[in-house]
């Protein structure tokens, strides 16, 4: 029998009579890190009109129908009530020539969008100009994951240009290759 553990306590999962020690931090982020995925900046407008946007490789499909797509946020996040009060986001994929700008929107800054050109989205929501792909969405849920707040958003709005998007793995950005 497997017994249900509450996802909120970092402790020691079990397995019938016997007792797993919790996981390794260390080899937990080491597993974590050989998932390569996408780059995005997810971005949202402050309360004071103020643009805001968070680089984040959590985001990932929930459901076609209804269209629904999901990210999280660091609780230590400084941005973070920005998302909550917004209740929109918009998910911009990163290209391949974009590294620089997932690496500006992944240090707290006051000017994050220095150099950055955007267009408006619903709700004022910016949207990064050059990204390889747009989903301007709607919070429908947010939920406490741990040291995350999890974001499920509704897709409003999505578009797409045919471009290579960056690549996140093991710490480190680089390109997707075909194999054939
Ligand atoms: C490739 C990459 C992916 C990241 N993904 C996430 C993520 O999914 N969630 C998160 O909370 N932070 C993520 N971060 C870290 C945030 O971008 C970083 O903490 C940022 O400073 C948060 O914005 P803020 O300080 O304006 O709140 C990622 C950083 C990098 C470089």
């Amino acid at each position: 029998m497997t017994r249900m553990t509450d996802p909120d306590t970092p402790a020691r999962s079990t397995s019938g009579s016997t007792s797993v020690p919790a996981v390794d931090p260390a080899a937990f982020r080491s597993v974590l890190g050989r998932f390569a995925t996408g780059v995005t900046v997810v971005t949202t407008v402050s309360t004071e009109g103020k643009p805001v946007g968070v680089t984040a490789s959590s985001f990932n499909t929930l459901s076609l129908d209804p269209p629904l797509i999901l990210w999280s946020l660091a609780l230590k996040a400084p941005s973070l009530s920005s998302y909550r009060s917004s209740g929109r986001f918009a998910v911009n994929i990163l290209g391949i020539d974009q590294a620089a700008v997932a690496l500006q929107f992944a240090r707290p800054s006051n000017d994050k969008f220095r150099g950055i050109a955007t267009m408006p989205g619903l709700g004022d929501v910016p949207l990064i100009a050059d990204a390889i792909a747009h989903l301007e969405c709607e919070v429908v849920r947010r939920d406490p994951g741990g040291d995350h707040e999890l974001f499920i958003g509704r897709v409003l709005r999505a578009a797409a240009a045919d471009r290579q998007p960056l690549i996140y793995v093991t710490g480190k950005f680089g390109q997707f290759e075909m194999f054939a």
